[in-house]
């Protein structure tokens, strides 16, 4: 496997201070899940403005540090609107694991934004699992091809 295909696989992930707690409990289940992360703050309780944490992992994203993404912040509304202001990066905001199955099935987002203060813990858990294993169906459907194309 070439590097810039590893990265891919790696997972990055970044909150502002209301996802913290959550962003820790993301990180070990990814790591239980055997999953490379790639965790770009922040650490601790005090107040950040979450664009600058969008702002880093779409840099991870976009020099191939990382293949896809979650962002948490309170609603996960703010970090997404965030995120999406560059252009290679469709973050979808899901609130549970249809909103994360159609958000890869047919928008091919590469970065799942969670609420932190909306979301319960077992929701985003499953949330995670969801898009990390579903498929775009850009393959047997041109239609959302053609439509993801036009976002960018
Ligand atoms: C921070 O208090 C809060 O505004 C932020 O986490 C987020 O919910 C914004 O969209």
């Amino acid at each position: 496997m070439t590097a810039s295909e590893q990265a891919a696989d790696v997972v990055g992930i970044a909150s502002d201070h209301a996802g913290v707690e959550l962003k820790a409990t993301l990180v070990a289940m990814l790591h239980d899940l055997g999953m490379e992360v790639l965790d770009l703050g922040t650490d601790g309780p005090d107040s950040v403005d979450y664009p600058d944490f969008a702002d880093a992992l779409a840099g991870a994203m976009t020099d191939g540090r990382a293949g896809r993404g979650i962002l948490i912040c309170g609603t996960g509304i703010g970090i997404a609107m965030a995120a999406n202001r560059h252009r290679n990066i469709r973050a979808a905001t899901c609130h549970d694991t249809t909103d994360a199955r159609l958000a890869r099935q047919h928008n091919d987002a590469n970065v799942l934004a969670l609420g932190a203060r909306t979301t319960g813990l077992e929701v985003a858990q499953d949330c995670v699992r969801v898009f990390l294993d579903t498929a775009f169906e850009g393959d047997t459907n041109p239609r959302h091809v053609r439509r993801v194309a036009k976002i960018s």
